[in-house]
């Protein structure tokens, strides 16, 4: 069962090639097409000598080595430079607006749904852009502006995102960091369906209950942290044993990350990795000339502790929590 659902996700999402773009698309369940490959600009996990032109240049670079999706918020403070490197690429014709995908998110102290187009409005206004290929709400939480809980019911803010997606200034809308539960009663109450909830998914954190929920119910999973445990600053302390990732990236001539994003594409996932390092930018979308065989995929969810990499336990007593604990 676990080979078909793994053959049978890959078939989904390699189904819909956008002719103008290197990278395959997925078709949402809004119609939309969403490249299956998004360079990730947050910092929070990332190198602390990263700086914010790090992430203008990291965009150009991804944008030139063919990525068509670069995955933003207003939490990561970058939108401005995100814009910029976007700017650029279109500006030395390497690419158009049209055919490029992006995505960003509602912080949690703007969720009341009279804030959330205008919000919506400022993130566009720090990115240069007229429309955003993709809102999510970042968090179900809300807070105040100082950080402390708010108790608005992410069912009102959704709304807000309806409102963003009928004025055109959102293309698609979904959600972030929401747990089954919290999809269903999202699902079960309001006019339009999420198209995405992007939560942490990588060999370290492989989510199968919830990659099924979101497959049975027509939403694709944007996978962030796709290197869990394997790179940055925890790594040394998880002292995991990259033995096999090694031995099967060594069989098909790529590197252990590339395996993990392949993994990640094959378990229908859509792999957000972050780089800075153009190197790594360019190796992090070398993707589809190989494919992991069933027994691979299932070796590297071996490698499975259930262990987040990005737990904001200080948040777990606000309402709406999503996490266990
Ligand atoms: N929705 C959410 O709540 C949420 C939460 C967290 C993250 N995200 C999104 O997901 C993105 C990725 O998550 P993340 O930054 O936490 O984790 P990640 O992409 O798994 O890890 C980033 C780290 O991996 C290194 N790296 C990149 N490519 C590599 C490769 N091929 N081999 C070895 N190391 C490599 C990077 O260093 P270099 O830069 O030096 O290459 C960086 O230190 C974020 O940037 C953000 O866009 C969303």
């Amino acid at each position: 069962m676990a080979a078909l659902v793994s053959t049978v996700a890959l078939l989904a999402l390699l189904y819909m090639v956008a002719a103008e773009s290197q990278v395959p698309c997925v078709q949402l369940n809004d119609g939309n097409l969403m490249p299956i490959v998004a360079l990730g600009t947050g910092r929070s996990t990332a190198k602390e000598s990263d700086t914010l032109d790090d992430v203008r240049k990291a965009v150009f670079y991804a944008l030139e080595a063919g990525y068509r999706h670069i995955d933003t918020a207003a939490a990561y403070g970058d939108e401005e430079q995100v814009g910029q490197g976007i700017a650029e690429a279109i500006a030395k014709n390497i690419v158009t607006r049209d055919n490029i995908f992006v995505t960003t998110k509602l912080w949690n102290d703007k969720h009341r749904r009279e804030q959330v187009v205008p919000a919506l409005r400022e993130s566009l206004s720090r990115l240069g852009l007229d429309y955003i290929d993709l809102f999510l709400i970042h968090f179900p939480i809300s807070m105040k502006e100082d950080g402390s809980p708010d108790y608005v019911d992410y069912l009102e803010t959704w709304q807000g995102m309806e409102e963003a997606k009928t004025l055109g200034l959102a293309r698609s809308i979904g959600v972030s960091n929401f747990n089954i539960e919290q999809l269903q009663r999202l699902m079960a109450n309001s006019k339009l369906q999420p198209v995405v909830n992007e939560v942490e998914v990588s060999p370290t954190f492989t989510q199968e209950p919830m990659i099924g929920f979101c497959m049975e119910n027509g939403i694709v999973v944007m996978g962030f942290s796709p290197f869990g445990y394997f790179v940055g600053r925890d790594s040394a302390k998880q002292n995991l044993d990259k033995t096999v990732l090694i031995q099967i990236a060594d069989k098909y001539g790529k590197s252990f990350g590339q395996v993990i994003l392949r993994y990640l594409l094959q378990r229908g996932v859509i792999p957000i990795p972050k780089s800075t390092n153009q190197k790594r930018i360019i190796e992090n979308i070398d993707l589809f000339d190989f494919a992991l065989t069933d027994e691979e995929v299932a070796t590297i969810s071996r490698y499975n502790t259930n262990n987040r990499v990005i737990h904001p336990v200080e948040w777990k007593d606000y309402p709406f929590y999503p996490y266990e604990n």
